[in-house]
C-alpha cells in the first residue's frame, strides 16, 4: 500500500466517524425538547377534557367516576355518550384523554 493510500483511508474513516458522532448529538439533543412538547400537550389536552367532561358529562346524570372503566371501555363509552351530548369530535377526543389520565 502506498503512503498516499493509507491516507485516503484514514481520512474516509476520520469522516465516518465525524459523520456518526455529529448525527448522535443531534438526535442526544433533540430528544428532550421533543418529548417536554409531547408533554406538554397531553398535560393541555388533559386540563382541557376536565373542563369539557365537567361541563358535559352531568347535564343528564351525575358525573361517572374516571375510575368507573378501563381505557378501552371509556373508548366505547365516549363514543356512545357523544351521540346523545352531540359533542364535538375534539371534545370527545379531550375528555377520553382525561378520562384515560385519571382512571
Ligand atoms: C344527552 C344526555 C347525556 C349526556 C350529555 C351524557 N350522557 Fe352518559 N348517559 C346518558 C344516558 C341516557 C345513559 C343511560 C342509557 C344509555 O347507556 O344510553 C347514559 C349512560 C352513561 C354511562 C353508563 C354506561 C354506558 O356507557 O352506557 C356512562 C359511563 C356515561 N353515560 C358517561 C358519560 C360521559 C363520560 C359523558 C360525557 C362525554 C356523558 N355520559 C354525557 C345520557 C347522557
Amino acid at each position: 500500500m502506498t503512503k498516499r493510500k493509507i491516507q485516503m483511508l484514514w481520512l474516509g474513516g476520520f469522516a465516518t466517524i465525524t459523520t456518526l458522532f455529529l448525527t448522535s448529538m443531534v438526535s442526544v439533543s433533540a430528544a428532550p425538547a421533543k418529548k417536554a412538547a409531547a408533554k406538554k400537550t397531553d398535560t393541555m389536552q388533559i386540563v382541557r377534557g376536565a373542563k369539557a367532561w365537567k361541563n358535559n358529562c352531568s347535564r343528564c346524570h351525575n358525573l361517572r367516576s374516571p375510575k368507573e372503566l378501563t381505557d378501552a371501555e371509556w373508548d366505547t363509552s365516549v363514543a356512545h355518550m357523544r351521540v346523545r351530548a352531540n359533542l364535538a369530535k375534539a371534545d370527545a377526543e379531550d375528555i377520553v384523554a382525561f378520562l384515560k389520565a385519571s382512571n
